[in-house]
């Protein structure tokens, strides 16, 4: 059995007066641990007060984005390294607005992705498809694609998490049916499974895009969707557990 990971991204969100909120999650962490890990990706600047606030509990916490270097002459980039001085367990590379707003392609993305693994923390590789690829048929291609490009060889299940997050998915308020996530959700689990021979089967594929309390216990019930990851609803602690009760 895999065991889900819930992942909150709070993107460009959040100062110090929304510590409360991880603080409220921190304190039902532990309540669940036995059955689904939480994380919580604060932007960078709150990442070690949040860890603080989560310490001693089951709650995790994350950065959205690194640099492949470790140091260096990078203004305005923090590395792996950096995130998991301020208490990061896990970075997220590869989302969707990284690679729209900045432009950044599966090869940068894998370079990230290994740095993340470098610095032994967790790497949550996101990959997806726009409203244009899924309508024109393309949509397992494209994510095909983005996971070969941008995963890292010798991963394992320990080390790399996948999230399929379709662009149009995401702060909409759609989500794609339950068939069509099982049918990604499958392709990725075939592509992972023939790429990491006996850890493919047990790396976690989280679905990300509109997940809310009232439609996480569907989503989260598809096969092959081993957790989620979670942008608006994250930044409530009500709505965040809301989503963790899909596992109750
Ligand atoms: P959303 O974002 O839950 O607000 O749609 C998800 C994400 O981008 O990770």
């Amino acid at each position: 059995m895999v065991k889900p990971l819930v992942a909150g991204n709070w993107k460009m969100n959040g100062t110090a007066e929304n510590l409360g909120e991880i603080a409220a999650i921190a304190e039902a962490a532990d309540g669940h641990a036995d059955v689904v890990d939480m994380m919580i990706c604060p932007p960078a600047t709150l990442l070690r007060n949040a860890s603080y606030s989560a310490s001693g509990t089951a709650l995790k916490m994350g950065g959205q984005d690194c640099h492949p270097e470790v140091s260096g002459a990078h203004t305005g980039d923090v590395s792996a390294k950096m995130l998991a001085d301020a208490g990061a367990s896990a970075v997220i590379v590869g989302h969707s607005e990284r690679r729209a707003d900045h432009g950044e392609g599966d090869e940068l993305v894998r370079a990230k992705a290994k740095a993340v693994i470098a610095a032994n923390l967790l790497a949550i590789v996101c990959v997806g498809e726009t409203l244009e690829e899924r309508e024109s048929g393309q949509a397992v291609e494209r994510v095909t694609s983005q996971l070969k490009g941008s995963l890292p060889e010798g991963a394992t299940a320990s080390n790399l998490v996948v999230a399929y997050e379709p662009v149009w998915a995401i702060g909409t308020g759609k989500t794609p049916t339950a068939d069509d996530v099982a049918a990604m959700h499958l392709a990725i689990r075939e592509h992972l499974s023939s790429a990491f021979p006996g850890e493919g089967s047990q790396m976690r594929i989280l679905y990300g895009g509109s997940v809310k309390p009232s439609n996480a216990a569907e989503l989260m019930a598809v096969d092959n969707v081993n957790g989620a990851l979670v942008g608006g609803a994250s930044l409530t602690s009500a709505d965040f557990l809301g989503i963790v009760a899909a596992y109750e």
